[in-house]
């Protein structure tokens, strides 16, 4: 078995993908093992989930920084000193600037909640009931210059049921985020999951399309795993 790979996540927020990943970690499913939790906002859940992990967290308030890129210097100092081999995006919300994620290009992977290339930015499950969307839910992808953009890996995705509302859509696609993020990372992990001239590449196959893993039946996922 390979040495667990370390991992860094970024939250701002309540952090129940951070949770996930943390008992895939522990569970196994993932071999990883994540060194540090960092915060941009003071005070959120994720934080106190990590610290009840004895996981080193962080906060780095970006409202303290005279810019996006002295933010972004302290965040890279800050990551850099756990030599990570991914920095995982978990509901971050912060935009990245171009000389942050050059620096992590390949290794940083972010969850998104829509079907991309379907509403990136904010507001996702709003917009997919006002475009009466009949599927809906969330997809992993590497992070690149193109906000919400980079290459997909893997998707998961639900039936819109009217009526619905942007509330429910939203716990029932972390429902499915909780699954698919640890699959991801887990691939990445194994270094079965690369990105290789901005398009990414699983068991030496490049992804034409992003992986549906509502579509793999359970042994099938317990293999990714
Ligand atoms: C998740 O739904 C995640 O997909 C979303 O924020 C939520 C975080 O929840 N991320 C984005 O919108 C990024 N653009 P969590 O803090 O409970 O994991």
């Amino acid at each position: 078995m390979i040495t667990p790979m370390p991992i860094v996540v970024l939250i701002s927020g309540s952090g129940s993908n951070l949770q996930a990943i943390m008992d895939a970690c522990v569970s196994g499913k993932i071999n990883a093992r994540i060194c540090a939790v960092i915060s941009n906002k003071p005070g959120v859940y994720g934080l106190e989930r990590a610290k009840e992990a004895d996981i080193p967290t962080h906060c780095i308030d970006h409202t303290l920084f005279p810019d996006r890129d002295a933010f972004e210097t302290k965040l890279s100092q800050c990551i850099d000193d756990y030599a990570p081999g991914l920095i995982v995006l978990a509901g971050f919300m912060r935009i990245l600037g171009k000389a942050f994620i050059q620096r992590y290009q390949g290794r940083m992977l972010n969850i998104h909640p829509s079907l991309l290339p379907h509403f990136p930015g904010l507001n996702t499950h709003q917009r997919a009931l006002d475009a009466k969307h009949r599927h809906h839910g969330c997809t992993v992808h590497f992070v690149t210059q193109e906000l919400d953009g980079g290459p997909p890996v893997a998707l998961s995705k639900l039936e819109v049921n009217p009526p619905e509302t942007a509330e429910s859509l939203a716990s029932r696609v972390l429902v499915l985020e909780h699954k698919l993020y640890p699959t991801v990372i887990s691939l990445f992990a194994e270094k079965r999951l690369y990105m290789e001239d901005n398009i990414a590449i699983l068991d030496d196959e490049p992804l034409h399309a992003p992986i549906d893993i509502t579509q793999i039946q359970t042994k099938k996922i317990s293999q990714h795993l």
